[in-house]
C-alpha cells in the first residue's frame, strides 16, 4: 500500500512512520506542515529508505493538497494532523478551528474526490482513517469507562475542535458513501514527544532541577497507553476494520497526574542519583489549575481487543522506564525541539489576553 499520513513529523505520527517502514513493505508519503511541533529529527532513523517520502504541506492549503494526491496516487490516508495541546487551545483557540476542523474538511474533499475516480477495485479498498481522541467524550465520575457508544460532550477548545471534525468524517461515510474509520485513543506516552505534554515535561524540567508544575491538586486521572502500542492499533485498524467502525484505544493504565509524577520522580531517583536534585520530588509545585480540566479519562477498549485481537505489549511500569531512559539518552532532541520560542513556560492559564 501507498498511505499518506499527515502530521507524521509529530509525536504519535512518526512512530507510525517509523514501525512502517521498519515492519512492513508499505510506502509512506509523511503530509506535514512542521509547525512547533513538528520533528523532522524523529524520522532519522527512516527518511533514507526510497519507501519514504516528505511532503511539506499544510492541510489549510487545498490546492497543495490536491498536487500530493494527485502525484502519489495512495491507497489510504491515515490523518494525524492536529494541533495537540489543551493548553495552547486555551490561550488560542483559532488555529485549533483552523487546522483541527477546516483541515480536515479541506482533506475529506480533496480525498472523496480523488476516490470517485477510482477504479472499482482500488475505491473499494481505499481507507480514510481519522486519529482522534477519547477526549471527545468529556470526563467521567468516579467510575464508568467510555465506549464507543458513550455521546460527545467535549470540554476544551481542542476537544471541541476534534469532536467537530469526528462528526465531519462520520457524515461523509453516512452521506457520501466514503469509507473511512475513526480511532478515539487515551494519553500517549513515549520517546520523542514535545516538551509540553506532562511526561516529558516533568522528566526535563526535574532533571534541570526546575519546578515540576502540578495543576489543581494533581487528582486527575487519565488512562496512560506507550505510543508504540497506539501505533500498532492504528495499523491494525486502517487494514482491518470495516469500513464506517469507530474503536476507542487505550491501555488500563488509570493514574492519577501526581502518582504518575512521583512514578518519574523516583525513576530518576534511581537512574540518575548523582544529580543535585534528587530527591526529584521536592521540586513538586502546586499551581492554578486548568479552566475546564476533565477530572477522569478511562477508556473501555474491549471491542478493539475482540474485533481485531490487539492488547497493548506494554504495562505502565516497563513504558515509563523505557520513556524516561529515551529522554535520559536523547538530551539532544530534547534540545532541537526546544530551540523554537517554546521554552517549558505554562501554557492555558487562562490569564493570556
Ligand atoms: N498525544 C496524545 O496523547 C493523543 C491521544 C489521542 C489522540 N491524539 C491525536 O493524534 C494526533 C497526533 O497527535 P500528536 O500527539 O502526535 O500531535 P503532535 O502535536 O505531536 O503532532 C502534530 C503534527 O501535525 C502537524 N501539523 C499541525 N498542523 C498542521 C497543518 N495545518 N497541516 C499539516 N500538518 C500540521 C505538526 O507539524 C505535527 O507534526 C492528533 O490528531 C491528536 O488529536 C493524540
Amino acid at each position: 500500500m501507498k498511505i499518506i499520513i499527515t502530521g507524521g513529523a509529530g509525536f504519535i505520527g512518526s512512530a507510525v512512520i517509523r514501525q512502517y517502514i521498519q515492519d512492513t513493505n508499505h510506502e509512506i508519503v509523511n503530509l506535514d506542515a512542521l509547525t512547533y511541533a513538528g520533528n523532522l529529527e524523529s524520522l532519522e532513523s527512516v527518511s533514507g529508505d526510497t519507501r519514504y517520502h516528505f511532503e511539506h504541506v499544510d492541510i489549510r492549503d487545498v490546492d497543495e493538497l490536491k498536487r500530493v494526491f494527485e502525484q502519489h496516487q495512495p491507497d489510504a490516508v491515515m490523518h494525524l494532523a492536529a494541533e495537540s495541546h489543551v493548553d495552547r487551545s486555551i490561550d488560542g483557540p483559532a488555529d485549533f478551528i483552523q487546522t483541527n476542523i477546516v483541515g480536515t474538511l479541506n482533506l475529506l474533499e480533496v480525498s472523496r474526490s480523488y476516490w470517485t475516480q477510482l477504479d472499482e477495485g482500488r475505491k473499494a479498498s481505499f481507507r480514510f482513517h481519522h486519529v482522534s481522541t477519547d477526549e471527545v467524550y468529556g470526563d467521567l465520575d468516579e467510575t464508568g469507562m467510555f465506549t464507543e457508544e458513550t455521546s460527545y460532550e467535549p470540554s476544551s477548545p481542542y476537544s471541541a475542535s476534534k469532536a467537530s471534525s469526528d462528526h465531519l468524517v462520520r457524515a461523509w461515510n453516512r452521506t457520501y458513501g466514503f469509507p473511512i474509520v475513526i480511532t478515539n485513543c487515551s494519553n500517549n506516552y513515549g520517546g520523542y514527544q514535545f516538551p509540553e505534554k506532562l511526561i516529558p515535561l516533568v522528566t526535563l524540567n526535574a532533571l534541570d532541577g526546575k519546578p515540576i508544575p502540578i495543576y489543581g491538586t494533581g487528582e486527575q486521572v487519565r488512562d496512560w497507553l506507550h505510543v508504540d502500542d497506539h501505533a500498532r492499533a492504528l495499523r491494525l485498524v486502517l487494514e482491518k476494520a470495516e469500513v464506517g467502525q469507530t474503536y476507542n484505544i487505550g491501555g488500563h493504565n488509570e493514574k492519577t497526574n501526581l502518582e504518575v509524577v512521583k512514578i518519574i520522580c523516583s525513576l530518576l531517583n534511581k537512574l540518575v542519583p548523582n544529580s543535585p536534585y534528587v530527591p526529584h520530588e521536592s521540586l513538586i509545585t502546586y499551581v492554578a489549575d486548568r479552566p475546564g480540566h476533565d477530572m477522569r479519562y478511562a477508556i473501555d477498549a474491549s471491542k478493539i481487543e475482540n474485533d481485531l485481537g490487539w492488547t497493548p505489549d506494554e504495562t505502565f511500569e516497563t513504558g515509563i522506564e523505557k520513556t524516561i531512559k529515551w529522554y535520559l539518552d536523547n538530551s539532544e532532541w530534547c534540545q532541537h525541539v526546544q530551540d523554537g520560542s517554546y521554552q517549558r513556560e505554562r501554557l492555558g492559564s487562562g490569564d493570556k489576553k
